[in-house]
């Protein structure tokens, strides 16, 4: 436990540390990065240079401060970080190299200010929060490796078909390299592939599973990032994978993540799946589960997109509509390229908004799974808490470093 007087000194250092959390958590990559370049592979440079790896890292300390004589309040962030480590195979001996950056960059950029009993304080507090991230990553790996076709660290698979989803959407199945047995996941859950970046590094990167757990092959569904200029890179993997042959081998970390459709969990409610553009990947995957699962279970589907040209899977969920009574559907799409409202699926021009969720939902009191771009899911969150959709009924999730979502504008 820690001491009553380490909390009081990290509770009335935090707004100090909060003040300075971007130069702080900044300083402390690029530190980190010239000391111990041996972690530069786990960290994705994209993220780095969009800075949202750093607002990530502020975010968790600052929260962690405030909460610290309340730890039960930060058991969902917690729990988003171990996923994320142990996708990335972060193991307990990383944690001294983050600790030693992080408290010499506290020395560094707060200078006098940070005395020996904040620094050591915080010291205390990062290692006890090390602690709750380290068993909580070895129990991940433990589950991992001992499911049935479960496997520790990485293995090789095979690429062995590629599919065109649409314009700029490809699936990829996975079969092992070894062909042992596959491991069952849970719907919505993400993989890591690991890829050489030329230069003697690699990189890794997460993509949801797309399809139902199956003992064939793993799908993921990933779209070419072209890049725009000045605002977003060309993405390295995505072109990678596009760009690669069917035959060709991948190093793949086991299935991680906690945004995932709870079977468990009752059923009776109607479920809610949005979509923002390639957001739509885990869905897929919650949406096939649930209707072999729970057939009976009254499930609707929106995706919004740019358009029929961009938008993966139209076809699976069209076929889909037509074979389960209990599944409605609706696209909507910013800018449509053809007549709208075909194969009985209702479609529409915009972006999604409340008529559309009244419409498709009514007033049933329903659990929701949206998944898309940062503003997509501020703009879903904003539009549900409106509905009274209680927090424990919405679920969403990130693609890439969880972003504050109240920071983007009305959309
Ligand atoms: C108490 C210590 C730590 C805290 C509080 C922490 C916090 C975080 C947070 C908040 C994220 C973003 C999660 C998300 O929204 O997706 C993250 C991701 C990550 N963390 Fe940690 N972390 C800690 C220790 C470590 C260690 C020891 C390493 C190993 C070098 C590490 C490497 C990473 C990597 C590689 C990512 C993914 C970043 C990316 O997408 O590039 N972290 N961590």
């Amino acid at each position: 436990m820690l001491s009553s007087k380490t909390i009081e000194i990290v509770k009335a250092t935090a707004p100090v540390l909060q003040e300075h959390g971007n130069t702080l958590t900044r300083h402390f990559y690029n530190r980190m990065f010239s000391h111990n370049p041996e972690v530069l592979p786990y960290f994705n440079r994209t993220n780095q240079m969009a800075g949202k790896q750093q607002a990530a890292l502020a975010s968790a300390i600052c929260a962690y401060a405030a909460n610290i004589d309340n730890l039960g309040a930060l058991k969902e962030a917690v729990e988003l970080i171990a996923q994320k480590h142990a996708s990335l195979q972060i193991k307990a001996e990383h944690y001294p190299i983050v600790g030693e950056n992080l408290l010499a960059s506290i020395r560094e950029v707060l200078g006098s200010a940070a005395t020996d009993e904040i620094v050591a304080a915080w010291g205390e507090s990062y290692g006890f929060l090390a602690d709750i991230l380290i068993n909580r990553e070895a129990q991940i790996y433990r589950q991992a490796a001992s499911v049935p076709g479960g496997w520790e660290g990485f293995r090789r698979f095979i690429v062995s078909k590629k599919q065109q989803e649409s314009s700029v959407v490809t699936s990829f199945y996975l079969t092992p390299e070894d062909k042992g047995p596959l491991p069952s996941f849970k719907p919505g859950q993400y993989i890591t592939i690991r890829v050489p970046t030329g230069d003697g590094l690699t990189t890794m990167r997460q993509y949801s599973l797309s399809a139902k757990p199956n003992q064939d092959w793993l799908r993921i569904s990933v779209k070419r990032e072209d890049g725009i200029a000045g605002t977003t890179p060309v993405g390295y993997v995505s072109n990678l994978l596009h760009n690669s042959l069917t035959g060709s081998v991948l190093d793949v970390a086991p299935p991680c993540g906690e945004f995932f459709l709870d079977h468990d969990l009752t059923d009776d409610r109607p479920l809610v799946l949005i979509a923002g553009g390639i957001g739509i990947t885990p869905l897929m995957s919650m949406l096939q589960s649930s209707l072999d699962i729970s057939p009976k279970r009254e499930v609707a589907l929106i995706h919004g997109c740019q358009n029929e040209d961009v938008q993966a899977f139209k076809s699976t969920v069209e076929d889909l509509t037509a074979q389960h009574a209990n599944l409605s559907a609706h696209f909507r799409y910013v800018d449509p390229q053809q007549p709208l409202g075909s194969n009985g699926i209702g479609a529409s021009k915009g972006f999604i908004d409340a008529p559309l969720l009244e419409t498709m939902i009514g007033d049933r009191d329903a659990d929701y799974y949206y998944c898309g771009p940062p503003a997509f899911l501020a703009n879903m969150h904003r539009l549900l808490s409106r509905r009274n959709v209680p927090h424990e009924q919405q679920h969403f999730e990130f693609f890439g470093p969880k972003e504050d979502l109240a920071s983007f504008a009305p959309g």
